[in-house]
């Protein structure tokens, strides 16, 4: 979800909905704002669907005001639905709330608050937070924001005004981001910079347990327990071209056209002058001779990366490591301790998931390090070491160049503890460095191909399922490659491991299903030619990406993308791009919102 939030001079709509724009992306089920009129009256005009409703809405309903909050919802309690969308009002209708992330124990709070006789309209945990804001109001605006904020448990970034002070708004952090923005001529708070940008670059960020509260030319910053903190202001320096589409039609395309030049940016990063130089990136020979035990984890896109740089390292250290999807791994940790390296793999650095499993390894003395987008992200913040992916914002929803560039940065660390532990010659150092360097070329070559995958997108798009195989490494891609068309075009995409098919799956093999086959391993070309064949004698069409010296795909496939030869463990950044591309086009021939597709939002800070 996303919030802003304006209190200054100008106009607050404006600011508002401008700065909600710039985060649709993080969730699109709804969205709301509220604002102090100058009869000192809070007006709320809330719309369910993308911020284009909620805009049209207000071109009937101007919103006059120098004070106000916004909001756009992803689901988490309740329906989408105006009810349910943010602000929330209190039952007076003196407080209006936008809030991100979830309220514990707001079971028992709102039977507290319906014991006092409140009567709650929406299904929301954020009810309960503007329903005590009114159950504790005091005369003084912050006194009141002091008790809500002690008796709510859970992760919460909240913005709120109240009618009885005018001119003031209030910001609470915990657990879920929140920054303000300084202006000449006030101040706006939001979930994450881009919202920002357009106004402002000097920028102060909250932290766990910290409450501002903002006039329209002063602001005050404070703990929970009231009091007064100190804190910097920031000059941020991101490119705002870099966050627009730049002449494509789709922040996809864009992104996953700009992967030659970020993965090229991100190994320059961690190969300086053609070196490996992580800094203090990584851990010492000395710290990493402690460690007994090495496990991945992430979810979603960033999952597949961590698996495909498991692999990496496996191969490089000779050594057994660990994967899980962090959502089951903050549950599951028996084998996790202060001889555990646990290696967080997040491109917006604040998947609530991946940070309570991260949390929890912490907790067991676990050492972190995160492979993250996002500087200054929760994930990054809390690591003890981080390598930056260095893709630049990444807007569209299903990942594409965060995905590249996650390889290239777990690659580069699986070099850094090989070389450290010498269990790889300065010769293999040098030919990965090497081999690491042309894949912006070979990216590109691919990319310059791109015509095909539209007639690709016509023969698969009718299909209700469509599966994808691989063995080795190319199932990791094979994964990444099924999720992506999944996300945004809403088919059914299953990956196998192509040797387990005739094991179960293959009864579900019929006419004309499509079945994407991934072939890029030297040593597991044939096996993976007898299941094409295997797959077209039950009749299914055959679509082959394959290393482009395994000319015999070709003969036994429907069709076949070539892509070009590398290193085994390298192969997953060329063998992905057909399937982002395959994956775009589809989406595209059946009409969705190729950048926002339903259900799903860039950043999922709950659990
Ligand atoms: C969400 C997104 C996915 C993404 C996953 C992990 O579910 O919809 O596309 O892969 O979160 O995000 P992260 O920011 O941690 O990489």
């Amino acid at each position: 979800c996303g919030i802003v939030g304006y209190c200054g001079l100008e106009n607050a709509e404006e600011r508002i909905i401008q700065g909600l724009e710039k985060l649709e992306y993080r969730g699109y089920d709804s969205a709301g704002i509220s604002v102090i009129n100058s009869n000192k009256e809070i007006k709320t005009v809330k719309r369910v669907g993308k911020l284009k409703a909620l805009k049209e809405a207000l071109k009937d309903i101007p919103l006059d005001g120098k004070v106000g909050v916004g909001h756009t919802r992803w689901a988490t309690h309740g329906v989408p639905s105006n009810v349910n969308s943010h602000p929330q009002l209190s039952q007076n209708g003196k407080f209006a709330v936008v809030h991100n992330g979830i309220i514990e124990n707001f079971l028992d709070l709102k039977k507290k608050l319906q014991n006092q006789g409140y009567q709650f309209k929406s299904d929301t945990d954020t009810e309960v937070i503007s329903n005590l804001f009114e159950f504790y109001q005091e005369d003084d605006f912050l006194a009141t924001a002091l008790k809500v904020s002690r008796a709510l448990e859970g992760a919460y970034a909240i913005g709120v005004i109240c009618q009885d002070h005018p001119d003031q708004l209030i910001a609470i952090r915990h657990e879920s981001p929140l920054i303000i923005g300084v202006e000449d001529n006030g101040y706006i708070i939001a979930s994450d910079i881009p919202a920002l940008l357009n106004y402002t670059r000097e920028v102060i960020s909250l932290k766990n347990g910290e409450l501002a509260l903002v006039e329209k030319d002063s602001i005050h910053f404070y703990d929970f327990e009231g009091h007064t903190l100190k804190k910097e202001t920031e000059h941020i320096d991101i490119d705002i071209e870099a966050a627009s589409k730049d002449g494509y039609d789709h922040f996809m395309l864009k992104e996953i056209y700009e992967q030659p030049d970020v993965i090229k940016k991100s190994l320059d990063n961690k190969f300086p002058h053609g070196k490996l130089n992580l800094m203090d990136q990584s851990f010492s020979k000395e710290e990493l001779l402690s460690i007994e035990t090495i496990y991945f984890t992430a979810c979603g896109t960033a999952y597949h990366a961590a698996e495909v740089g498991m692999r990496a390292m496996e191969k490089l250290l000779h050594k057994k490591c660990q994967s899980e999807i962090a959502s089951e791994l903050k549950y599951y940790q028996p084998f996790i301790d202060e001889k555990t390296l646990l290696i967080v793999v997040s491109q917006s650095g604040e998947t609530g998931d991946t940070l309570a499993a991260m949390r929890e390894a912490k907790e067991k003395g676990a050492k972190i390090l995160a492979v993250t987008n996002v500087v200054g992200s929760s994930i990054a913040r809390e690591a003890d070491k981080v390598i930056y992916c260095n893709a630049g914002p990444e807007i569209s929803v299903a990942s594409t160049k965060a995905y590249t560039t996650q390889l290239i940065s777990l690659y580069a660390l699986a070099i850094d503890f090989a070389q450290k532990l010498n269990c790889i010659s300065d010769q293999d150092v040098e030919k990965y460095i090497k081999e690491l360097y042309t894949l912006p070329s070979k990216v590109q070559e691919l990319l310059d191909h791109r015509e095909k995958y539209k007639d690709l997108a016509e023969k698969i798009k009718g299909a209700k399922s469509i599966f994808y195989l691989g063995r080795g490494i190319d199932y990791l891609s094979a994964k990444e490659g099924a999720l992506k068309l999944k996300e945004i075009s809403y088919i059914n995409a299953v990956a196998f491991q192509s040797g387990e098919l005739k094991h179960g799956s293959i009864a579900l093999l019929e006419d004309g299903l499509p079945v994407v086959c991934i072939i890029s391993q030297e040593n597991l070309v044939d096996k993976s030619i007898s299941n094409v064949k295997e797959v077209k004698a039950r009749g299914a069409y055959a679509l082959a990406i394959a290393q482009k010296n395994f000319k015999n795909v070709q003969e036994v496939s429907d069709d076949t993308i070539f892509i070009p030869e590398t290193l085994d463990i390298f192969t997953p950044v060329l063998s992905v791009l057909p399937q982002q591309l395959l994956a775009y086009e589809t989406s595209l021939a059946l009409g969705n919102d190729v950048d926002k597709p339903r259900n799903l939002a860039k950043s999922v800070t709950v659990e």
